[in-house]
């Protein structure tokens, strides 16, 4: 198995690995996603709210949430939201932010069933060393009639920007990384990640495989993210 002699992880995704690239990248993890994104981080947090449309009074969790940045847009709709993340860096960068934070593994989830009106997991699912066992740990604590909501970057449509994003992805961004992050080399990773991610309808088929209804996706910022939706049948 493949080990890496830097501070990131390899695509294998082993947990520990990952978990210690994110403890290194914490520390300016907020705003290295501001510069690396130009600002569409908070267009892409605010689309990932209203495509999972939390109401006054629904119990929400947010997993693989970091620093909490993601469930602070959440927290908007009124919801209560809970950011859950294997990170004990991620969580206690964000901890002055006023979110109700638990330390957990998506694989392994430590809730009962049928414990949330809605989950959502925003540039997370990618990182999980077993994506298929995510999805259905996030089904099974989903109350029946629920919702899922899952923003990840994805492919540009356009072949044109698509050529010009990989260029950027795979040569400028380490480079800006190198300048603003507290760990360059996760943003390497980041890249390498990226190419490796199924496409939008790779994604649905998967998310539908994993027992949730209804998958559809809409791209943003040209497909370089994509927002998918499913429901857990009632
Ligand atoms: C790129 S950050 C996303 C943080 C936040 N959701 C956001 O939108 O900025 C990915 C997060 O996934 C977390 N993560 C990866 N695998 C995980 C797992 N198996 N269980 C819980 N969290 C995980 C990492 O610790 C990291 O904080």
């Amino acid at each position: 198995m493949a080990k890496t002699q830097s501070n990131r992880a390899s695509l294998d995704k082993q947990p520990h690995e990952v978990a210690a690239m994110f403890d290194g990248v914490a520390r300016r993890y907020d705003l290295t996603n501001t510069v690396i994104s130009a600002g569409q981080d908070r267009y892409w947090r605010w689309a990932t709210r209203k495509a999972l449309a939390p109401r006054p009074g629904e119990r929400l969790l947010d997993l693989a949430a970091g620093t909490g940045v993601s469930t602070l847009e959440l927290q908007k709709s009124g919801a209560w939201c809970l950011a859950a993340d294997f990170s004990k860096g991620m969580l206690s960068a964000g901890r002055f932010r006023d979110v109700p934070m638990v330390a957990a593994d998506a694989m392994a989830l430590p809730f009962a069933d049928d414990s949330f009106d809605a989950v959502t997991i925003s540039f997370g699912l990618r990182n999980v060393a077993d994506t298929d066992l995510a999805l259905r740990e996030m089904l099974r604590v989903t109350k029946p009639g629920g919702r899922l909501v899952v923003c990840e970057f994805s492919a540009p449509v356009l072949p044109v920007f698509r050529t010009v994003y990989l260029e950027y992805l795979m040569k400028a961004l380490p480079k800006v990384a190198r300048v603003v992050s507290s760990n360059p080399d996760a943003y390497v990773y980041l890249a390498e990640s990226i190419t490796e991610w199924p496409n939008q309808r790779r994604l649905a088929m998967r998310i539908a495989a994993n027992g949730w209804s209804s998958v559809k996706w809409r791209n943003l910022t040209g497909g370089v993210v994509a927002l998918h939706r499913a429901y857990k049948l009632g």
